[in-house]
């Protein structure tokens, strides 16, 4: 009888979307993740900051897969996926941009969306799913490069484009995935004022709520104009994670990182 009080449902915590847990990273003999515990809510937008060679674009590739863990496990949407090849867990919704651009240079923009969509649809079509197949068919590299801003830069090759406009077509790539987490590593580094304003306001104004985002960032402007979390990342360990309010006041945060930006 009580599993079917609607109170009792509503009262257990929201599943994570994402759950990291004791995570740990060596190469060779150097200890890079130290057992990290983290959580992503679905549709928040969690930022992960930290000094320098902190471990967070090593977090990053082992989320994806792109290196193997050496402890611990990653949840994703309820499934382990610990030990999944990283073409497996793009399959299950995870994307990720890169901190060094990760474009076709002699492709103009449109056709680097297009080279995206196409290998979705063509895993998606052999699967058969009338569902997702409508889906994937419904998206154009036309609309996902009108949701990033980049609708009139269609026609220019990624290779001259400027540096922020790289870095939002390399969201609409990682977007024709049609990911349910999308790991954005340092996106707006190289930015103009002016291009990281119109970065935020492509998360506030046309992500946010669609995909769950986390957000490697050194900007604090871009971080706390975005974030819901933060998780600060110190020496491959979780220093603090928390809201941006709770992040700001706390001590070992600020004498450890943000004191110091
Ligand atoms: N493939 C690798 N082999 C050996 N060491 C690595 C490898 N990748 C990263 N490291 C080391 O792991 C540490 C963390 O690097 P990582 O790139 O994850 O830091 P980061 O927090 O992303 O730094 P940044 O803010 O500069 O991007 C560094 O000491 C780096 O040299
Ligand atoms: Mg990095």
């Amino acid at each position: 009888m009580q599993d079917d009080d609607p109170y009792v449902a509503r009262a257990s915590a929201p599943q994570a979307l994402l759950e990291i847990s004791g995570l740990t990273k060596a190469f060779g003999p150097h200890s890079v993740l130290k057992g990290v515990d983290l959580k992503i809510a679905p549709n928040a937008v969690h930022a992960v900051i930290g000094p320098n060679g902190a471990g967070k674009t090593t977090l990053v590739n082992v989320i994806t897969g792109v290196h193997p863990p050496s402890g611990g496990t990653i949840a994703f949407a309820g499934e382990d996926v610990t030990d999944l090849a990283v073409h497996h867990r793009a399959r299950r919704g995870l994307a990720r941009t890169f901190q060094i651009t990760n474009l076709f240079g002699d492709l103009n923009a449109q056709e680097n969306v297009e080279v995206a969509l196409a290998g979705t649809r063509r895993y998606r079509l052999a699967r058969l799913d009338a569902d997702v197949r409508a889906r994937a068919g419904a998206t154009t590299a036309r609309d996902l490069l009108a949701l990033v801003g980049l609708a009139t830069a269609a026609q220019v090759k990624a290779e001259v484009l400027s540096h922020g406009d790289q870095r939002l077509l390399e969201v609409a790539v990682a977007l024709a995935c049609q990911p349910r987490l999308l790991l954005l590593d340092e996106p707006s580094a190289g930015m103009s004022p002016a291009e990281t304003k119109a970065f935020i306001d492509l998360v506030n104004e046309r992500l946010r709520g669609k995909v769950t985002i986390v957000l490697i960032e050194h900007d604090m402007a871009v971080v706390m104009g975005t974030a819901d979390r933060i998780c600060v990342l110190a020496g491959g360990a979780v220093l603090a994670d928390g809201t941006p309010n709770e992040i700001m006041q706390n001590p070992f945060v600020r004498e450890a990182y943000l004191g110091r930006a």
